[in-house]
């Protein structure tokens, strides 16, 4: 533990040069140097226009949530824009493309990490034997290849366009259909059933949870840590991949990946939902999860491929286990005294 915590602290150092990281030649600094100011001030101007909008929808959520008594984490906004691409998800050369190269990362990292834990007993299906909740599973990008290392894979999202495509794309593969189901729901959802079913909990409960370029579009973070927790085992495993909130963050995801290169179509992200890898650890922990591993991953637009870097200024994998005691005996669920919104 300790020499994963040197390890990431380490790797922020590293953050420091995120720049040159990104190819950027000492010749070429002093143009960069006037670019970098323009995004930044660029940032600062998106900011102020928020802060407004903001204070109003701050004011609007209050009032809200005096009259509710649970959090959601549906971002109503959020689901309009994936319901518009819903038929999008297996276009390997459209919207999505770069999720599609990003499983060359992602599920390797799903695999060792759960394989560090529980030993393979079956070749060729290495994940057999384990249960699997893919949170905002889109189209099922994810959820199919951890399907076919043998998990049995629930993938859920609010969108139900979005589930309908995952069907249709796992009618494809009558095996894998075996393994793999579709829900159009919310964690919240579940975590509720999970909690007032009459089945033995044991029963309902998941040995790992993905969550993959998911929690920057949702509404509220506290409301997905807690619900992860109620739905997973002790020692079970939390995978996410999102984006950090750094300057660099907001001229690649934002200004670079939706304004000018078009990768992901504008409007997809809200740099105000980014969130820092310690920020993010933070969170988890104050809710039973122990962060085993944080690492950094870069998209090459050219190559339309992603590598491992050390600096994690950019996108992120992190791994994070629930502790065998959860911190607080009484549920914190539908208690808003004791949910805060992580994005208010
Ligand atoms: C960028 S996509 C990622 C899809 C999938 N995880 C993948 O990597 O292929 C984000 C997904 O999160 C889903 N989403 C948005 N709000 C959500 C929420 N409150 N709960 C669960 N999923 C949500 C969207 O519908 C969308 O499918």
């Amino acid at each position: 533990m300790l020499a994963n915590k040197f390890g990431r602290t380490v790797v922020r150092l590293r953050c420091c040069n995120a720049v040159p990281l990104c190819g950027v030649s000492q010749r070429h600094m002093g143009r960069y140097r006037s670019g970098w100011a323009v995004v930044c001030q660029q940032r600062t101007l998106w900011l102020q226009m928020n802060v407004a909008e903001r204070t109003k929808q701050t004011a609007v959520h209050r009032q809200l949530s005096t009259r509710t008594s649970h959090q959601t984490t549906v971002d109503p906004d959020e689901l309009k824009r994936f319901r518009s691409l819903a038929s999008k998800w297996w276009d390997e050369n459209g919207e999505f493309r770069a999720l599609h190269s990003m499983n060359d990362l992602r599920v390797p990292f799903i695999r060792d990490n759960l394989l560090n834990v529980h030993k393979a007993h079956h070749p060729g299906k290495p994940l057999a034997g384990l249960r699997v909740l893919d949170v905002g599973c889109g189209g099922g990008l994810l959820t199919e290849p951890l399907g076919r290392l043998g998990a049995s894979v629930l993938g859920i999202d609010p969108v139900e366009d979005s589930i309908g495509t995952a069907q249709l794309h796992l009618s494809y593969d009558p095996d894998l259909g075996e393994r793999v189901g579709y829900r159009a729901c919310t964690l919240e959802e579940l975590s509720a059933d999970a909690a007032g079913g009459e089945t033995d909990r044991g029963d309902v409960l998941f040995d790992a949870i993905v969550a993959s370029e998911v929690v920057e579009h949702l509404a509220d973070l506290e409301t997905f840590a807690i619900c992860c927790s109620h739905v997973l085992k002790p020692g079970g495993s939390l995978f996410i991949t999102t984006i950090n909130k750094t300057n660099l963050s907001y001229a690649l995801a934002i200004v670079a990946a939706e304004q000018l290169m078009r990768i992901v179509p504008r409007g997809t992200h809200d740099w105000e939902k980014f969130i820092s890898p310690v920020d993010l650890e933070r969170r988890l922990e104050s809710n039973g999860f122990s962060v085993q591993s944080v690492q950094g991953m870069m998209y090459n637009p050219a190559s339309g491929g992603w590598s491992w870097i050390n600096s994690t200024a950019i996108n992120y994998a992190l791994h994070a286990v629930k502790l065998a005691e959860e911190p607080n005996s009484d549920s914190k669920m539908g208690n808003p005294e004791n949910s805060t919104a992580s994005h208010s």
